[in-house]
């Protein structure tokens, strides 16, 4: 069976060495694998929660991206490649999630949450300056990724609650309306590194220390030059250990090419003589993509072009999945009329359900959720899947009683009749 993997490009900012050795460079590779389906899309609708009011960076972005991922060797012919707008079928399926979704679990999500931290630490309002975008963010997310039903969604540590949470809001969809989502799975790059920037800290936006990834070559140079370093002179042996200009070199390096330079170290290179083998060193690589960037960066109107390819590939799926979503919700031709029995619904086979996941911590855990996929209650973090699953069995055998008994390993969401309810609906023998 194929693989369907799909990933997005919130579209707010200039790709620079971190999202290309991070992000570009290994998901250009993975696409070309056999016996995967690939589909990457930019997040335009996305970049309105965080760019609001800055119509000319949303647009400048999408065009910047665009041409860096084709300059970076994605071929548009053998991946789906297309801009989230120019799909009207993910804001209509976002608003069938949002019907679906609990209002609580949004409000546990790890960005909002830090908002409403941050406005109570400051003695504000908890929601103050929060827009009903950020909130909803993981809803339009979720999306964007069951829209296709991919199997396989590789995105970075932070994002991995919000593929917790489409699992969630698809398992409910399906719940109440019949299996038409894939549960979608996270996939963690383990062993791409971070890079830092030219302050020696990760190289991010955040940090105002990131080198453009296409920039003339003689600015990359200057840049280049301008990476801390420590004041050992001309002679002294330097360590590559923390060494920002090392870690930058290495991810461009083969093995060999490294431990020439560690060696070079070692022998006492002078700072700015390493720096010119960096320059030297990351412009081979660069250079011959940076061709083709600025020669797409001319020509905005065939990246135009290759996106609305991509878009119409792109609705080749989501135009029919969309009519069959709104036949399933009860979005119908009056003169189609069908019985009620017919109709999958909730009180006819839906039931609580217990759900196992993983957290960031790499700890096991598991919730029981309602009909309608509200919390009742959420273990603590399990150090195996096995003792998790144990809890659960128990929960489900001895309903109110192993409620008691577990309790210190439980928090619980809702009245303790409403969970002994959900329980004995999932006892064995009911
Ligand atoms: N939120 C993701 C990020 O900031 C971007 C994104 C939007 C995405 N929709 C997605 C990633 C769907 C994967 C799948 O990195």
């Amino acid at each position: 069976m194929t693989t369907r993997v799909l990933t997005g490009i919130t579209t707010s900012g200039t790709p620079h060495l971190g999202n290309y050795v991070g992000a570009i460079r290994p998901t250009v590779r993975a696409s070309r694998q056999p016996d995967t389906e690939n589909f990457y899309f930019l997040a335009d609708y996305h970049a309105l929660i965080k760019t609001g009011g800055d119509p000319a960076r949303v647009q400048r972005s999408t065009l910047e991206i665009a041409a860096t991922w084709l300059a970076c060797g994605l071929d548009p012919d053998k991946v789906t490649f297309y801009r989230q707008s120019d799909i009207p079928e993910i804001p209509e399926l976002t608003w069938f999630l949002t019907c679906v979704t609990g209002k609580g679990l949004l409000n546990r999500a790890h960005a909002y949450k830090a908002s409403v931290d941050k406005n109570t630490a400051a003695g504000e309002e908890p929601d103050h300056g929060v827009t009903a975008g950020l909130f909803m963010y993981p809803v339009l997310m979720a999306a964007d990724i069951l829209m296709f039903n991919a199997h396989q969604v590789p995105v970075g540590r932070d994002q991995i609650q919000h593929i917790e949470m489409a699992r969630d809001m698809a398992s409910s969809f399906n719940h109440l309306y019949g299996e038409h989502f894939t549960l979608p799975e996270v996939v963690i790059e383990e062993h791409v590194a971070t890079l830092p920037g030219l302050d020696g800290r990760k190289m991010s936006k955040s940090y105002d220390n990131t080198i453009p990834l296409f920039v003339p070559r003689e600015q990359l140079r200057k840049l280049i030059m301008g990476i801390v370093t420590d004041s050992r002179a001309p002679g002294e042996p330097k360590d590559t250990e923390g060494s920002a200009l090392f870690q930058l070199y290495q991810a461009f390096a083969s093995a060999e090419e490294t431990a020439e330079l560690a060696k070079a170290f070692a022998a006492g290179i002078a700072w700015g003589e390493a720096k010119e083998r960096l320059f030297e060193r990351l412009d081979r690589e660069i250079a011959p993509m940076r061709v083709v960037y600025d020669e797409l960066m001319r020509d905005p109107a065939r990246i135009e072009a290759i996106l609305k390819a991509g878009a119409v590939k792109a609705r080749a799926i989501a135009t029919p999945f969309t009519a069959r979503l709104r036949h399933a919700v009860g979005l119908r031709p009056l003169h189609q009329l069908v019985a009620p029995a017919q109709d999958t619904k909730v009180g006819k086979g839906a039931k609580p359900a217990f759900k196992q996941y993983r957290e960031k911590d790499g700890l096991f855990y598991f919730k029981l959720t309602d009909v309608r996929g509200d919390l009742l209650l959420q273990s603590q973090g399990f150090a195996n899947p096995r003792e998790a699953a144990q809890h659960i069995g128990r929960l489900q055998q001895e309903g109110l009683s192993a409620l008691e008994a577990l309790a210190t390993s439980l928090e619980l969401a809702a009245d303790r009749s409403v969970i002994a309810d959900a329980l004995a609906q999932l006892a064995p023998d009911a």
